[in-house]
């Protein structure tokens, strides 16, 4: 008999259901939320609040889209964590409701553990052991792979996410949240011409924030003499900070990758949908004898087929959740 999951993911302000058979994903539907651009970042009493309305439409458009019955699902599997409390409680709630009506069994999922399973919702897919740079809003981590439900945090960010970093620079320049797509954008086809500052941090782990310090103060110094500055040179600015994220993340993979020995590659969480990484991430891959893996844009920003792809190992592991669990802000694997 067939394995049908339906996944669901509410960790942030994207409300995400998605369901997946004997492995192959059938549908993956995402409601954005586009109310917190206003107020320059996620509000979560209002993630919260547009979850509960999102739910139930992109969980039915889910189900509809795969051409399936309610009846259909062996089990639901949800972010339990990390993420924020407000927006998780509403898709676990709805998760272990739809559970109980239907008589089926859920599986809790760690969101930083789905965004690296996401390089398993199609081919080409990575074998292990491999290396994963997650690059998410609020989380920076290199990860050894060591089997789909054993992995490692080798190296993570002391402050900063990869993601706030992109996010908190294009707000000091007056670019509406997520500032990183845009960032992108404004840098395409642009070489960095402003040298921002490299941090020096010991071993594998990250620092964002002296970075964000020293570009505030580079607009500040260059607002003084022309008030138009940003204006006038958005494009290489970004191409700038682009490139220095980006220089940053990489070093610390590469010296991952020379630390292990491990030669095969990966990027996930949604900073991996920049095409500034991407591009250096296959350039580097020629250069050291990587296979590198770079998901699909779907698959790099929160949604819940990376969910429902983590579900699915769980559910053939046995790894079924008990009905008082509850979710978690803080979740390590
Ligand atoms: O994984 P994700 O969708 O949500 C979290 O779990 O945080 O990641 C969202 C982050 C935001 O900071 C957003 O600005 C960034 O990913 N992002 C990008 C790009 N697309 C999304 N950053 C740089 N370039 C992009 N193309
Ligand atoms: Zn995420």
């Amino acid at each position: 008999m067939s394995i049908i999951l339906l996944g669901i993911e509410s960790s942030c302000d994207d409300t995400s259901a998605a369901i997946i058979k004997d492995g192959e994903i059938l549908s993956n539907c995402v409601a954005n939320q586009t109310i917190h651009q206003k107020y320059g970042g996620v509000v979560p009493e209002v993630a919260s609040r547009a979850h509960q309305v999102n739910i139930i439409p992109v969980v039915d458009q889910a189900i509809q889209q795969a051409g399936i019955e309610k009846q259909d699902i062996s089990a639901i599997a949800f972010t339990r964590g990390p993420g924020l409390i407000g927006s998780l409680i509403v898709g676990v709630s709805f998760a272990k409701s739809l559970a109980l009506s239907l008589g089926v069994p859920i599986i809790e999922v760690n969101h930083m553990q789905a965004h690296v399973l996401a390089h398993f919702a199609e081919d080409p897919k990575p074998n292990f052991p491999f290396l994963c740079l997650t690059v998410s809003g609020g989380h920076t981590q290199i990860v050894l792979v060591k089997s789909h439900l054993e992995m490692e945090v080798l190296g993570e960010t002391i402050d900063d996410a990869a993601g706030e970093a992109f996010d908190k620079t294009g707000k000091l320049m007056g670019l509406s949240y997520p500032a990183g797509p845009l960032i992108d954008k404004l840098a395409k086809n642009r070489k960095a011409i402003y040298d921002f500052p490299e941090p020096n941090i010991p071993g594998l782990n990250f620092s964002f924030s002296g970075l964000k310090t020293s570009i505030l103060y580079f607009l500040k110094k260059n607002l003084k003499d022309d008030p138009d500055f940003i204006d006038n040179n958005k494009e290489d600015i970004c191409a700038s900070v682009q490139e220095r994220i980006v220089s940053i993340l990489m070093k610390k993979l590469e010296r991952a990758a020379k630390q292990t020995g491990i030669k095969e590659i990966a990027i996930a969480g949604g900073v991996s949908a920049n095409s500034g990484l991407r591009n250096t991430l296959t350039s580097f891959g020629e250069r050291l004898g990587w296979n590198t893996y770079i998901p699909k844009f779907e698959f790099c920003t929160d949604n819940a087929a990376m969910i429902a792809v983590t579900g699915y190992y769980k559910y053939m592991n046995d790894e079924f959740a008990e009905q008082d669990i509850a979710p978690t802000a803080r979740y390590r694997f």
